[in-house]
């Protein structure tokens, strides 16, 4: 890693005499014409100094960075944090074995969320020795004890308490009030740990919390977590001392100006300063289940132009990218900004920029004022590190698009192209 490299922005900027458009110190156009498009790109350095602001945000108290694997859950992405400490909160199975074939050493700092889990996953997650399991019901705390009976050894969970707490996002991703499907309701939580702390296989760990995704306040948090610290102080004063306290991930990014690292520092320093004051005393340790913030804009997906047609009164920008390379702007009408790889002079006019999939919800956005752009012309969707290959499809039977990670002046492949021979693997027939 540069220690000296301090971002103040994406590390997407415009360098040389021609004004291309780099990723740190390495130019776009040249990674397009190495390793094709669509083509995701990310910075290195980046993903590292956004992993650092929580650790420095924190450093006050005993905490771990449980990064959110969802968000973007390429293995060497996983290794790049697990090399600087990092946890993980995992949701499936399929996220358990990624973590431990990018980093087997951070078994220990494994967290289990979701709504779903099965026998299967729960017995690879013990067998791992992950830290602790984030039970959203009943049941599921229920299924672990058997699981765990059955291997003869105790299991760590935290309750995934509901805390009813508003926050403005997109309706898809918010998940802190009573009627989503996530979460046990906070007020039934007290009588559940004081019925788990019988059970000689379960061993009452932690409490957990995870109210939604792309928060851009402060305040939200801070309120789910005073919820939660209180719940921690009752059953304490009850004999029942849990070890930590997991606030979730959710803070969102500016998708829309981007040019907002140096206040990516504030913006971090403000959500730890809300979680800080509503630990309220608390004296274990804190866990967070970052994803976006630590990715999405540390990586870019490059596309090719196509083609560019017009229907009526409306400009069309065809790209080689579509919806199943990033589904963000189709799913949740997300806006990501399109920075054009050697811009071209002219006067900015609204056109749509669309993939190739046969439906009219494939476009990454729709009367966006861009300058003159023509077939062959290299574009760049901004902030897609997270939630953008992790999404991504075989759908139209497309193949999915190649990664590749820059450190520097340096880049190296971290996934290949899919090829047509990896569409048809899995088939029988
Ligand atoms: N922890 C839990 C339990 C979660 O469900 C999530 C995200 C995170 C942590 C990480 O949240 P983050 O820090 O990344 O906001 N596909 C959507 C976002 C879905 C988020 C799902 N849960 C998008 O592209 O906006």
């Amino acid at each position: 890693m540069n220690p000296d490299l301090k971002y103040s922005s994406r590390p997407f900027r415009a360098a040389g005499a021609r004004g291309v458009l780099h990723c740190d110190g390495v130019s776009l156009e040249a990674l397009a014409k190495q390793y094709g498009t669509p083509l995701y790109v990310y910075s290195a350095y980046e993903i590292v100094e956004r992993f650092l602001l929580f650790k420095s945000a924190f450093a006050v108290r005993d905490h771990l960075i449980c990064y959110a694997v969802k968000a973007n859950s390429s293995l060497a992405i996983l290794k790049l944090l697990a090399d600087q400490g990092a946890g993980f909160d995992i949701v499936s199975g399929g996220e358990l074995a990624r973590v431990m074939a990018a980093a087997p050493e951070a078994a220990g700092r494994v967290v289990f969320s979701g709504v779903g889990k099965t026998a299967e996953e729960i017995d690879a997650a013990l067998q791992a020795g992950i830290l602790e399991f984030n039970v959203e019901s009943e049941s599921e705390l229920q299924l672990l004890a058997t699981r765990a009976k059955k291997r003869g050894a105790k299991a760590r969970f935290a309750l995934r308490v509901n805390p009813d707490v508003f926050a403005d996002t997109h309706p898809y991703i918010s998940t802190g009030l009573r009627e989503h499907k996530f979460g046990i309701d906070i007020r039934q939580a007290p009588a559940i740990y004081r019925a788990a702390a019988k059970i000689k296989w379960l061993e009452p760990h932690g409490i957990s919390v995870h109210i939604g995704s792309q928060i851009r306040s402060a305040e939200p948090f801070g309120a789910a977590v005073r919820r939660v610290s209180k719940l921690a102080a009752q059953l304490r004063s009850e004999g029942i001392a849990l070890k930590s306290i997991d606030a979730g991930g959710g803070l969102g990014i500016d998708y829309h100006s981007g040019g907002d690292g140096s206040d990516a520092a504030a913006k971090v320093a403000e959500y730890a300063g809300a979680i800080e004051k509503s630990l309220d005393g608390f004296e274990g340790r804190l866990l967070i289940e970052p994803g976006r913030f630590i990715v999405a804009q540390a990586g870019a997906l490059v596309t090719r132009v196509l083609n560019v047609k017009k229907n009526g009164k409306k400009t069309f920008v065809i790209t080689d990218a579509a919806m199943n390379d990033l589904i963000r702007p189709a799913l949740y009408q997300a806006y990501h900004e399109i920075v054009p790889v050697k811009p071209r002079a002219g006067t900015a006019r609204a056109v749509d920029v669309v993939g190739p999939v046969c439906e009219t919800g494939d476009f990454f956005a729709r009367d966006r004022k861009l300058k003159p752009i023509q077939p062959g012309d290299l574009l760049v969707l901004m902030d897609a590190g997270a939630y953008g290959m992790a999404q991504s499809s075989n759908y139209n039977s497309r193949m999915k698009p190649a990664e590749v990670l820059v450190e520097g002046k340096k880049h190296r492949l971290i996934r290949r192209r899919e090829e047509m021979k990896d569409l048809l693997a899995t088939e029988i027939y």
